[in-house]
């Protein structure tokens, strides 16, 4: 299979660039910095900076994963443009660009955010019983989304990946956590109560080559596993796995107060069920909270 990815230098392509090399398939990644692709993604895999780039070669399959980060920084109207921009806009070129083709790939698998359901306290979310929420990352979710979905005009079968915390041991929220756990200066955000819906990094990599190869996969697909945790519960089982206290936390106002809008990720919540992926006979290897932490921070070692 020909693949294209988006954000295949990132944390979730990098992975996916390795583990489909590994497989035999062929690769291509879009990038601003195409001449880094080979060092990050493996030395078979293509870097091009424009989608008209990729030539008149077939296209089996897209994984459009691109974006800037969203929790880095406070949510300024420039920043809140370049996230726009770089989801939406990005996806109506590959859109665009997929209609301009002769060909065209079998599938779409396209990135989107348990922030599609916004803070949605304590209610279980599931894919075709929920409704979107109304801050800005729900927008940005949603927009993403529809865009995606104008290549169903095209035939293209479309896969939509609303995905939790992912823990890798490489990169992530996680390793922006990890600092201040370490020095013992962890601890829950506000009330500690939402809900944090989270993924290990090898279930990712494992559910969206399980949505490729299923062809009856289409829509929306929720990638955490099954069972979510309170913030305060996780901060519990992190400072557990380090061996740390984590008991200092953060009063809600302050984050409020430092972080603005953005501070909605921290203090709100989603419990997220997979339930289309349990449906369709996925198998979580992390299902459970301490193994998967472990598992993570044994390879930080
Ligand atoms: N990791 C998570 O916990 C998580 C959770 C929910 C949703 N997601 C979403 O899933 C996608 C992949 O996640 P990830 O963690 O692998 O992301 P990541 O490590 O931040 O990588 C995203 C990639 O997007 C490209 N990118 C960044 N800023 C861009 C911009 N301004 N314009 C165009 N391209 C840009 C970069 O590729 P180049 O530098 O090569 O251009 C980068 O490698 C993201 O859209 C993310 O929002 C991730």
């Amino acid at each position: 299979m020909h693949i294209l990815l988006t954000g295949g230098t990132g944390l979730i392509g990098r992975r996916l660039c390795r583990h489909w090399s590994a497989a035999g398939h062929r690769l291509t990644a879009l990038s601003r910095q195409p001449q880094r692709v080979a060092a990050l993604c493996g030395e078979q895999v293509r870097g091009i900076a424009d989608f008209a780039a990729y030539g008149d070669e077939p296209l089996d399959a897209v994984v459009n994963l691109a974006g800037e980060p969203i929790a880095d920084r406070p949510w300024s109207a420039k920043r809140k443009a370049l996230l726009w921009d770089s989801r939406v806009r990005l996806t109506e070129r590959l859109v665009d660009w997929l209609e301009s083709r002769s060909q065209r790939p079998a599938v779409l698998i396209n990135g989107s955010a348990v922030g599609w359901y916004g803070d949605a306290g304590e209610r279980p979310l599931e894919e075709n019983s929920s409704a979107a929420g109304e801050d800005f990352a729900s927008e940005l979710c949603l927009a993403w989304e529809q865009v995606a979905r104008e290549a169903e005009a095209l035939d293209v079968r479309v896969v939509l990946v609303r995905t939790g915390l992912v823990l890798a041991p490489e990169g992530g929220f996680l390793k922006r956590m990890l600092p201040p756990f370490r020095l013992g200066l962890g601890g829950q955000l506000g009330s500690g109560r939402q809900w944090m819906s989270w993924i290990h990094i090898e279930d990712q990599i494992a559910l969206i080559d399980f949505l490729l190869r299923r062809a009856d996969a289409a829509g929306p697909y929720n990638a955490c596993a099954p069972q979510p945790a309170r913030n305060r519960d996780f901060t519990r089982e992190l400072g557990r796995a380090l061996h740390r206290p984590a008991v200092l936390g953060v009063p809600g106002f302050a984050l409020r107060l430092i972080l603005g809008e953005l501070a909605v990720l921290l203090l709100g919540g989603q419990r997220v069920v997979p339930r289309r992926l349990l449906d369709a006979g996925f198998t979580f290897r992390f299902p459970e909270l301490p193994a998967a932490l472990q598992d993570v921070l044994r390879e930080q070692h």
